[in-house]
């Protein structure tokens, strides 16, 4: 059976007192949308349509940046979850298989969830998926009798007996595609908000001879994002799971909360990572990898056995194989380093290819930006960088070459070749002594004067 998921992401989110659209605000650098898109994934949709409203070429191009293939519909005016339901009606014309509706401000709605969501669709014929909240606020109440979902009330209309169900509406439904527009269709704006409510589905199917029920899970994943402080508490939350799960996967946290995630960090196991390390989107590190204190990453591989840090910064592009070094205060951007390379202290690498087990001293830096082009810089393999050593792209030295210290490499340099640009060294006897005398002497003669 094929599943078609509808994402509702027309809203303003007038609470974040923003001009971005509610649902491209990011937890963990990924837009909310792309949360919601994400969780989706778990049901293997054979279609996705977004309904975007508010600001909706924004929210359009992001939803097509996550997944090409997506369909997004615009629902011009925000008339209710019904209505935004009905505007993806076209897209899915002739598609045959369970409709989920999604809301691209419910960023956690989980695998487990959603599969316990189908699976309870084989035997009715909408599925809600509900919460017992510990404080109901304005949630959608769902009446049931037993395992039966007669009806949902939206709070404003809700009786007093009715506001006492601790039972909510998470929002997310379930239902053949063909019968949620048919029951759409037949939903009216006769309520105290004067909406297409979604939720008035549930009462018409079930007058239509129709069953529904009611899938539960933990209010932790309904959570739904309404305020900038709300989107703080989703970070902080996602943060926590993701870093359990990690654990949970093999992986050491020294100190947990302090190592933060993107939406997409991936770590191998037996990684360990150490206090106070941040990543971006974009990070793979294999196993057994070491990442020190104080390190930054974004847009970065790392292979197995490799160490980074402490006070390390991989930026895009950087490409570590097995068993790299990179120490302190290094920062490697849009560079491939070679088995075993290391690059230990104080040094800038970015447009370079480095070679296996080449050495590059501290201090050195790759002078890629001529300030409108960037160069490359190659070395190739064994080779040894002097301390201090300006590499100034593009230029390229050969295998098992070396630089001397404090040299500007501004031309390449061949295989097994030493390259030293630097002033020759002149040594005066005594002079530093005589120097010191006629200064010291200098400093005296002021001191009397003042
Ligand atoms: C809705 C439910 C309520 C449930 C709650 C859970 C209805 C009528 N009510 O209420 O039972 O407890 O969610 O959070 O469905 N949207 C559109 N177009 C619209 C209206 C909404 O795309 O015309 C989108 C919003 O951007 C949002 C989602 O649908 O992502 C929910 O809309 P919202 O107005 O927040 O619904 P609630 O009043 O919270
Ligand atoms: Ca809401």
């Amino acid at each position: 059976m094929s599943t078609a998921l509808i994402i509702l992401a027309a809203g303003k989110g007038t609470r974040m007192e923003s001009d971005l659209p509610k649902v491209l605000h990011r937890i963990a650098h990924a837009p909310m949308l792309w949360h919601a898109m994400r969780a989706g994934l778990a049901v293997e949709p054979e279609a996705t349509v977004v309904v975007a409203g508010h600001e909706a070429e924004q929210v359009k191009a992001s939803a097509l940046d996550f997944d090409p293939e997506a369909k997004v519909v615009i629902q011009q005016e925000q008339l209710g979850t019904g209505h935004a339901v009905a505007q993806a009606k076209d897209a899915l014309q002739g598609f045959e298989g369970n409709a989920i509706v999604l809301y691209g401000d419910t960023p956690f709605i989980s695998e487990k969830t959603l599969l316990a969501m189908l699976e309870a669709r084989k035997s009715h014929d909408v599925v809600v998926l509900g919460f017992e909240a510990a404080d109901p606020g304005r949630y959608g109440r769902l009446v049931t009798s037993g395992d039966t979902l007669d009806r949902i009330v939206e709070f404003k209309d809700a009786s007093d007996e009715e506001r006492d169900i601790t039972l909510c509406n998470s929002g997310v439904v379930c239902a053949d595609t063909a019968t949620l527009f048919d029951l759409i269709d037949a939903v009216d704006n006769n309520n105290a908000s004067g909406e297409y409510y979604l939720t008035d589905t549930v009462a018409i199917a079930r007058a239509r001879g129709l069953s529904a029920t009611v899938v539960t899970c933990d209010e932790s994943e309904t959570l739904g994002v309404n305020s900038r402080a709300e989107l703080s508490e989703a970070e902080r939350l996602f943060q926590i799971s993701r870093r359990e799960e990690l654990m949970a996967d093999g992986v050491s946290l020294q100190a947990p909360d302090t190592v933060f995630l993107a939406w997409d960090t991936v770590i191998g196991r037996d990684s360990e990572i150490e206090p106070n390390v941040v990543f971006g989107p974009g990070v793979t590190i294999e196993n057994a990898v070491r990442i020190r204190a104080f390190s930054h990453f974004e847009g970065a591989h790392v292979s197995s056995k490799s160490t980074v840090g402490p006070y390390a910064r991989l930026r895009p592009g950087a490409e570590l194989s097995e068993g790299v070094h990179i120490g302190n205060f290094v920062e490697v951007k849009n560079a491939v380093l070679h088995e075993g390379v290391k690059a230990n202290h104080l040094t800038y690498l970015g447009d370079a290819e480095i070679g296996a087990r080449t050495n590059i001293g501290a201090g050195t830096v790759t002078c890629n930006y001529d300030g409108v082009f960037k160069h490359k810089t190659t070395v190739g393999t064994d080779a040894f960088i002097g301390s201090d050593t300006m590499l100034v792209a593009p230029v390229t030295l050969g295998d098992g070459a070396m630089t001397a210290s404090g040299s500007t490499i501004t031309d390449d340099v061949p295989a097994g070749a030493l390259a030293v640009s630097r002033a020759p060294q002149v040594v005066k006897p005594g002079l530093a002594t005589k120097l010191f005398k006629m200064l010291k002497a200098k400093k005296a003669k002021q001191a009397k004067g003042n």
